[in-house]
């Protein structure tokens, strides 16, 4: 066998949200009222040229994109998802042995693609499931290139506060590049979501990355952004694969940004149905982490997949967080009422069972 490099050998396989035939899916947060119907249409329109290679800066979409940021097109780049930006931003900037920083609990491909460009991931300790702003003062250091935020943070969903981002941003020394992942920000309630469109043009070195898999229900296509100084962005198409984002993605993405009345109404559903699946656990005897995301996570009192398995038993596929270095932990994507109705009984009926342990956060 041909022995992958020494750095490849240490990336552990994503492990992705599970569903089955017939089970109700809320392991992967995606949008459960799918796509704009425009951006279906769209995608439609185009398939009849997928002979064609796409654009390989995808303009149509970077164009839609600077009208909706109010910034340069050249301040834009677009990813096969944010995943393969991750990637792009770290082949770009981190040079072998050099660290990057993410909070201990969180997205998983920030330390895979550390470790693929031959990095150190340092994992930074959190508080009650949040950043902790201190912490990471603490751990930088004279090796220290990138620095990742998750906000809101997956798993936990817990935001930073704008006024501890722009103080981070303020410490950290420029030659360090801090990628701010926002792939659930239109989930956060208006005056808690930190003012990044100004934050770019203050700071060279961040990247905003956001995603169309989210709020805007388009995860399978596969289509995600990120913006910040034109030099920046420059550095990064050095590095992006020709042709990365296929030609229907892009349509479709463009598409979907037309008409924001969309997002908005599937963002005060979830809002809705956020607050009565954390009141519903609450009720239970869990204690969720306040999330300003689209899912909610909870100590199980249990191991996090035997939960799992019982919950997808009763037709509901959650996500266990052992791959996040929390063993008792799950997490739950916000779905329709019929969801959050149905998860709480099975939930209630569990917790009745005999078996389970009765230890909770
Ligand atoms: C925090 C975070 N960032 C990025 C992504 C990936 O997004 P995309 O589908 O655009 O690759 C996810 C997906 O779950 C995520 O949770």
């Amino acid at each position: 066998m041909v022995p992958p490099r020494l750095s490849v050998q240490q990336i552990p396989t994503y492990s992705p949200g599970t569903s089955k035939a017939g089970a109700v899916k809320l392991s992967s947060n995606e949008n459960p009222y799918g796509p704009h119907p425009a951006a279906l249409a769209a995608l439609q329109l185009v398939a009849p040229a997928v002979s064609r290679y796409p654009d390989q800066f995808s303009s149509k979409l970077r164009s839609a994109l600077a009208g909706h940021l109010d910034i340069q097109e050249e301040r834009i780049i677009i990813g096969n998802g944010s995943d393969e930006l991750m990637a792009i931003a770290a082949g770009t900037f981190l040079n072998t042995k050099e660290e990057s920083l993410a909070a201990e609990h969180t997205f998983s491909q920030y330390h895979s693609v550390t470790s693929l460009y031959d990095g150190s991931p340092v994992k930074v300790p959190m508080r009650h499931g949040a950043h902790d702003p201190d912490a990471f003062r603490r751990f930088l250091g004279d090796r220290t290139r990138i620095v990742w935020l998750c906000n809101p943070n997956n798993p936990t969903g817990t935001a930073m506060a704008p006024d501890a981002i722009e103080d981070l941003l303020e410490y950290i020394p420029r030659q360090i590049l801090v990628v701010l992942d926002e792939a659930y920000v239109d989930y956060v309630p208006e005056g808690r979501r930190p003012p990044t469109r100004e934050l770019v043009d203050q700071y060279e070195n961040l990247l905003v990355l956001r995603t169309f898999s989210k709020a805007y229900g388009l995860a399978g296509l596969r289509v995600g952004y990120g913006f910040g100084c034109a030099e920046l962005i420059e550095a990064l198409y050095r590095v992006k694969p020709p042709f990365n984002v296929s030609s229907v993605a892009e349509a479709a993405a463009a598409a979907a940004l037309e008409d924001p009345s969309y997002v908005r109404d599937c963002v005060a559903r979830n809002a809705e149905e956020r607050a009565r699946l954390s009141k519903g656990l609450s009720q239970l005897g869990f204690t969720p982490y306040p999330s300003a995301a689209n899912f909610v996570c909870i100590e199980a009192g249990m191991e996090a997949h035997l939960f799992a398995a019982q919950l997808m038993d009763a037709g509901y596929a959650v996500r266990p967080l052992e791959s996040f270095g929390l063993p008792e932990a799950v997490r739950i994507t916000v779905g329709k009422p019929e969801d959050t109705e149905g998860l709480l009984t099975a939930i209630a009926a569990l917790h009745e069972a005999p078996a389970r342990s009765t230890t909770k956060r």
